[in-house]
């Protein structure tokens, strides 16, 4: 792989950054294979929202990586938060996505490191220990897993879609929690899922396993580097209403593209 794929003015090269994602992201991986059953202390951000020993150790060992080869860019980790100065360049990272399931000894959960420049997610890696899969992708350059190309479902159907979801932490509080959405698409599709990790979902979306994917409240370290892989892939992202999608948006439409107005129209009551 070469850094033509990135415009003349960058001056870091893909393969490097990329080098640099997969290396971090499968650091985080096997912190997590070696501590799955043994999550260390648990405490709550939210009633709902766990974080684990895990989860810090992983976010650590992420920065370090990445901080080693460029120390001066910005960071953005779920633990940590936002910290750096301003830089054009940015990491994006959820050290272990899935808390819950890896608390709970479910075998679904990830690890998610994205670059970006100027605010265009550029590269993506993302781990799933448990399946002993490794995506990733570079902007122009195509998704991999486990180094051969992946491509969305060609599932064109609604009632022969099977799609997967996602609800935020704090369900309770908020009125766009999405469950009434959930029981539309249970009606309207082959079937649902909520396997509890956005990340491993949307990398479902991009290998072709699930055929979309929708959810409110997830934050720029659930989607960023997954949301690259699924439209490497082939597949679109927007808003619940259409609208152009980034990792910050309030909520994510992610499908093969055949489904997406479909999904669209079932996630909005349009049918
Ligand atoms: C969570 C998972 C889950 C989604 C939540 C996310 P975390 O991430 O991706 O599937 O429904 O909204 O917050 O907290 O386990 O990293």
């Amino acid at each position: 792989m070469t850094d033509d794929r990135l415009p003349a003015d960058d001056p870091l090269p893909a393969d490097e950054l990329l080098e640099t994602a997969r290396r971090a992201a499968r650091r985080a991986g096997e912190i997590q294979g070696e501590r799955f059953g043994d999550p260390g202390v648990i405490r709550s951000k939210h009633p709902r929202e766990l974080v684990t020993e895990v989860d810090v150790a992983c976010e650590d060992a992420v920065r370090e990586i990445i901080g080693a080869v460029y120390p001066d860019h910005d960071f953005l980790g779920e633990e940590s938060g936002e910290s750096g100065g301003g830089s054009a360049h940015r990491w994006i990272v959820d050290p272990l996505d899935g808390t819950t399931n890896f608390a709970q000894g479910l075998p679904i959960f990830a690890s998610s490191v994205a670059y970006a420049h100027q605010g265009e997610v550029r590269v993506a890696a993302c781990v799933i220990p448990p399946w002993g899969e490794e995506h990733w992708a570079v902007l122009g350059g195509g998704a991999f897993c486990n180094g051969r190309p992946v491509r969305v479902s060609d599932t064109a159907a609604l009632d022969r879609a099977f799609v997967a979801t996602g609800f935020p932490y704090d369900v309770k509080e908020r009125g766009d929690n999405g469950l009434e959405a959930f029981g539309r698409m249970v009606l309207a599709t082959l079937a649902v899922r909520r396997p509890g990790a956005a990340v491993a979902d949307l990398c479902c979306l991009a290998a072709g396993r699930f055929d979309g994917f929708w959810e409110v409240g997830l934050k720029p370290w659930d989607t960023a580097a997954a949301g690259l892989i699924v439209t490497e892939a082939g597949g679109r992202i927007t808003t619940y209403d259409g609208g152009p999608w980034e990792p910050s948006s309030p909520n994510i439409l992610a499908t093969n593209g055949h489904l997406h107005r479909a999904m669209m129209d079932v996630v909005a009551e349009r049918r």
